[in-house]
C-alpha cells in the first residue's frame, strides 16, 4: 500500500515536473532564430564551402554555415526522372566518381551544350537512383583531396533543408543552370518547364517573398540565372528576388544566342531593372586585369547597377593567389577589401567563407 502511494506520488511529481516543463515552454517563448544581418555585403558561400569539401555537397553546406556564410548557394541541374539536383556541370565527370562506375559506361555521350559538343556523363541521362550511387569528388587537384568518394550528389530540396535546418538564418542562392540544354534534354509532366520545377520547389519551402521584406528576412533567397528569358519566365510566377548574372560581353547568352555586349547596354538595364534585384559578374569584369595579372580601373559596372537600385554580386573568390590579382599580394582579406569599400559590391561569392566572415567582422 504505502509502495503504490508512494509510487503514484512519484508518478504525479514526474508529470507535474513535465507539466511544468510544457508551461515554462508556454510562458517562455522558444527562442527565435538569431536575425540575418542587416549590415555589410552578403557572405555567399560559392558551393558551399567548396575550398575546403568537394563542391555542394552537403558536408560543403553544413561547413559553410559553421565558417558564417549568410547564404549558400549553388547551381541547380536536373537528373533524367526530372529531379532537381545541385550540380554546376551539365557532366559528371569532373565533380563525381562516374568513370569508376562500368556499369554506367555506356551512358557517355556527346552534346551540343551552348553550341559546343561536349562529350561526357551527363546528369540528364541518369535517373536520381543512379546519381546517388555515385560520390563527389574534389573538382581542383591543389585543394583537399581526402573527402573524395564520401558524399552523395544533393538534390534541390535536400539542399533547402540545411539552410532550414541551420540555427540560424541562413540564406539560399541557387542558380537555374543551364535551362536550354536541361529543357531540352528533360520533359515534366503538364508541359512544366526546368524553371517552373525550380520556382514550384521554392514555393513549396515557402520561399516567395520580396527582397527585406520581413518574410524575405526569415527565409531569404536570391534566385541566380545567365538566361534573361528564364527571369521572364519566372516574373509573375515568384515574389523571390532575381539575380541576372552576365557573361563577358563576347560570349553569347544560351537562351538568345545575342552576345552579352547587348545586355550591359543602359536601354536593358533598365528594362531587366523591372524584374530583378541584382546583377551579378565575375570580379575579373568589374575589376579587369592586365597581362601581367595587376588590377586595372575598375569598370562602371557596380556604377550603373546601383543607379538602377540593383545590388552586385560578383564571384569568385578564394584564399588561392592564383585566383587574384597581383596587387593583393596573395592576401584575400585585401582583396575583399578592395571590392567591398573600394568598388562597393554588394554580395559576395567565395570558396572560402571562414576568410571572408573574419573580414566582416573586423569591419562590420
Ligand atoms: C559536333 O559534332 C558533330 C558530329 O561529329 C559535327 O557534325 C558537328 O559539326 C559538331 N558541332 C560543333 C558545334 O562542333
Ligand atoms: C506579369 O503580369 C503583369 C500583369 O499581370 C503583366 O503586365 C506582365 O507583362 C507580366 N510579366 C511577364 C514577364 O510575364
Amino acid at each position: 500500500m504505502a509502495a503504490s502511494v508512494l509510487f503514484l506520488s512519484t508518478t504525479l511529481l514526474l508529470l507535474l515536473a513535465n507539466s511544468f516543463h510544457i508551461l515554462e515552454g508556454r510562458l517562455i517563448k522558444p527562442p527565435a532564430k538569431p536575425r540575418f544581418k542587416s549590415n555589410g555585403p552578403y557572405n555567399v558561400a560559392h558551393r558551399g564551402a567548396n575550398g575546403e569539401f568537394p563542391e555542394s555537397s552537403i558536408a560543403a553546406f553544413k561547413r559553410a554555415i559553421e565558417n558564417g556564410a549568410d547564404f549558400i548557394e549553388t547551381d541547380i541541374g536536373s537528373t533524367r526522372d526530372g529531379v532537381l539536383i545541385c550540380m554546376h556541370d551539365t557532366t559528371l565527370d569532373a565533380v563525381t566518381d562516374v568513370a569508376q562506375h562500368p556499369e554506367f559506361a555506356h551512358k557517355k555521350a556527346m552534346y551540343v551544350d551552348e553550341g559546343v559538343n561536349v562529350t561526357g556523363f551527363f546528369a540528364v541521362d541518369f535517373t536520381l537512383q543512379e546519381i546517388k550511387t555515385l560520390r563527389l569528388r574534389q573538382r581542383y587537384d591543389f585543394r583537399d583531396q581526402s573527402y573524395n568518394g564520401l558524399f552523395e550528389i544533393p538534390t534541390f530540396e535536400e539542399y533547402i533543408a540545411v539552410a532550414l535546418e541551420a540555427d540560424r538564418v541562413v540564406g539560399i542562392d541557387p542558380e537555374i543552370k543551364s535551362p536550354v540544354f536541361i529543357n531540352k534534354h528533360v520533359k515534366w509532366p503538364g508541359g512544366d518547364l526546368f524553371e517552373d520545377r525550380f520556382v514550384k520547389t521554392l514555393l513549396k519551402y515557402g520561399y516567395n517573398d520580396p527582397y527585406n521584406s520581413q518574410k524575405w528576412l526569415k527565409q531569404p533567397v536570391f534566385i541566380q540565372t545567365f538566361a534573361p528569358t528564364s527571369i521572364l519566365h519566372i516574373a509573375n510566377k515568384t515574389k523571390s528576388p532575381k539575380i541576372f548574372a552576365l557573361g563577358p560581353a563576347d560570349a553569347l547568352a544560351q537562351d538568345t544566342k545575342l552576345l552579352y555586349s547587348h545586355y550591359y547596354t543602359d536601354e536593358f538595364l533598365d528594362f531587366i531593372a523591372n524584374y530583378v534585384t541584382a546583377l551579378s559578374t565575375k570580379k575579373f569584369l568589374i575589376v579587369p586585369m592586365d597581362s601581367s595579372h595587376k588590377n586595372l580601373p575598375a569598370t562602371d559596372f557596380v556604377e550603373r547597377a546601383h543607379v538602377r537600385d540593383l545590388l552586385v554580386q560578383t564571384a569568385t573568390f578564394s584564399n588561392e593567389a592564383q585566383f587574384m590579382a597581383r596587387d593583393f599580394a596573395a592576401d584575400p582579406e585585401q582583396e575583399f577589401d578592395y571590392f567591398i569599400r573600394k568598388v562597393h559590391a554588394d554580395i559576395i561569392l567565395t570558396d572560402h567563407p571562414a576568410t571572408l566572415s573574419h573580414y566582416l567582422k573586423q569591419k562590420y
